[in-house]
């Protein structure tokens, strides 16, 4: 008997991301520009993906690389024009490519027109788009503030002698969502851009887009760790499902939240489907694993171990197994590439760790998300000066750190592992200058090491590259569809060098073996019978052990196994 998968195209995709500002540059600027995507359509075709999701294009003073948006229904000037995001669209079109913008409306740029008539008086038709505290109240409630050097998200603006509320940096102005207004307005873009033919929105941290207007003082236990107050406002859920009934149930599209701050038992609330809210959404577990406690940027002290590494992906597929859908990424623009995070960038292991965990992504229930370059195994940059590194959130944390007086040496080897800039460098198409990326100095500087193999065109040449695994493996997930809808049962739970797994629907079965471990290993797989295992891929030789149930690993070996 066939279960019941509910298939879909956003469940089946593979997802393609793409930072424009570091992906191809045609124009001599030394950044990203959408000719340049057009230009690498073709590549990105041939890498068997079938979603991209761009990083915002939108107009912006890129005080957070787009992430503050002035205009949403413009195109950058750095990154072209509205012609050539329509010339985008038709090429991927062509090609049978979906795209998925990101849609940034918990906050805007503060030069956005709506906020320059905001701030100009207290009864601006706009006034009330933004959160403002009058200055005869008092100094408001502490709220914390990603990109501020104080930690402070009010900011004064003497024009009305008042405060407004920023989040992220003094030049992300938070909308007010609690004005219906403001929530046509987003309405309003979103259906601009279906209109033009866009097949969904990435939204950036949509938990935190209701507020308690009142600004209670903060609970003593948020101290610190105020991520979950942002994210569970409370008319959170209220507007995801109007949203849903004004625009997005219109449309044949795909939504991902970002949602920092959501915890596991809150998971549903968001993603299942008869709540008609998103499809599916970003959980951070996997990205706190290695950092310090409450800290987004900081890293933890201790080693992450891998029984905590498979107990989140157990945890979070098991919510998702009846209902609701998951989204599986390692890296992207805002995290440390993942080869340099969850695997081991040395030259030994470079390959078998990139090609493991490309095979882990692709091998699990849930969307995979890859980040530009990591189909080549790009890794950490690793900068060493405040003076490499662009992101405002590494320079405004030095000043922070410069202030207090605090520990700048500390800071600095933390942001060479850290650091979003890490995950930022321009991409590695071949062996000439700066990579292939620019004809001019980058905005941000290249790794080097796409001299050393780490580019497209020298893996492209190399049938056991990185690059070619990696559409191998892609196959092999869209060959199986157990890979995608199948059950996930977690073997050697406790094992600390391999995460093993089978995926199983309609009476097929496959185990899934991952070695984490600088050394060879062996397993030996007791919780299930079976009588034969017939490889389906790997990324290394396969050492036959004479034990039907029992499997030699060699350092970072991922295999998959057909069972009989
Ligand atoms: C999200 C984005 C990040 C940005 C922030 C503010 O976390 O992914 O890059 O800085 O929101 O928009």
């Amino acid at each position: 008997m066939k279960e019941d998968i509910n298939r879909k195209w956003w469940k089946e995709g593979i997802v393609y991301q793409i930072y424009p500002r570091s992906f191809q540059d045609t124009t001599g600027n030394g950044v990203g520009d959408l000719q340049g995507i057009i230009q690498r359509l073709d590549y990105i075709k041939s890498l068997g993906v079938d979603i991209i999701w761009l990083n915002p294009v939108y107009e912006s003073p890129n005080d957070d690389n787009g992430y503050d948006i002035s205009d949403y229904r413009n195109i950058m000037s750095e990154f072209g024009t509205m012609t050539d995001f329509d010339e985008l669209l038709a090429g991927m079109k062509q090609r049978g490519l979906k795209l998925v913008m990101d849609l940034v409306v918990n906050h805007s740029s503060d030069e956005h027109r709506w906020f320059q008539e905001s701030r100009k008086s207290r009864d601006n038709p706009y006034r009330d788009y933004y959160h403002w505290w009058p200055a005869e109240k008092g100094t408001p409630p502490k709220r914390w503030s990603f990109f501020d050097v104080e930690s402070n998200a009010w900011k004064y603006d003497e024009q009305t002698d008042a405060y407004y509320l920023h989040c992220f940096s003094v030049k992300q102005p938070d909308l007010k969502w609690e004005n219906p207004k403001v929530r046509q307005e987003v309405y309003d873009l979103m259906e601009f851009w279906f209109e033009k033919g866009v097949d969904g929105f990435r939204m950036d941290v949509i938990s935190f887009i209701s507020k308690d207007t009142n600004f209670p003082e903060l609970p003593e236990s948020y101290n610190g760790e105020f991520i979950p107050f942002y994210s569970n406002g409370p008319k959170l859920h209220d507007y995801l499902r109007e949203m849903n009934r004004s625009v997005l149930s219109k449309y044949n599209v795909m939504t991902v939240g970002e949602a920092p701050g959501v915890s596991i038992d809150r998971a549903l609330e968001f993603v299942d489907e008869d709540r008609e809210e998103l499809n599916m959404f970003f959980h951070f577990d996997l990205m706190e694993l290695d950092r310090a406690q409450g800290e987004t940027f900081t890293m933890a002290k201790e080693p992450w171990k891998l029984t905590e590494f498979k107990k989140i992906h157990s945890n979070w597929d098991a919510v998702f197994a009846k209902k609701g859908w998951g989204s599986m990424f390692l890296n992207n623009h805002d995290f440390p590439r993942s080869v340099s995070r969850w695997g081991n960038d040395s030259r030994t292991h470079w390959y078998n760790s990139a090609t493991m965990l490309q095979t882990f992504l692709l091998s699990m229930r849930g969307t995979p998300f890859f980040y530009y370059g990591e189909e080549i195994g790009m890794t950490n940059v690793k900068f060493t000066k405040i003076s490499e590194y662009q992101d405002i959130n590494t320079i405004n944390r030095y000043k922070t750190i410069q202030q207090n007086g605090g520990d700048i040496d500390a800071f600095l080897a933390n942001e060479k592992d850290a650091s979003r800039d890490n995950a930022r460098t321009p991409m590695q198409w071949d062996t000439s200058e700066n990579s292939g990326f620019s004809k001019a100095k980058p905005w941000l500087r290249v790794n080097e090491n796409y001299k050393e193999g780490i580019n497209a065109a020298t893996q492209e040449e190399d049938k056991s590259s990185v690059l070619n695994y990696f559409r191998k493996m892609v196959q092999v997930r869209k060959d199986h569809l157990t890979l995608i809808y199948g059950n996930y049962e977690l073997v050697l739970p406790s094992n600390e060098q391999v995460y093993g797994y089978t995926r199983s629907l309609d009476q097929k079965k496959y185990l899934v073996l991952l070695s984490f471990s600088t050394k060879k290993t062996t397993v030996k797989i007791d919780e299930i019978s079976f009588e034969k295992a017939e490889l389906i891929i790997s990324n290394d030789d396969i050492y036959p052990t004479g034990e039907v149930n029992r499997f030699e690993l060699m350092p970072y070996q991922a295999a998959i196994y057909k069972l009989f």
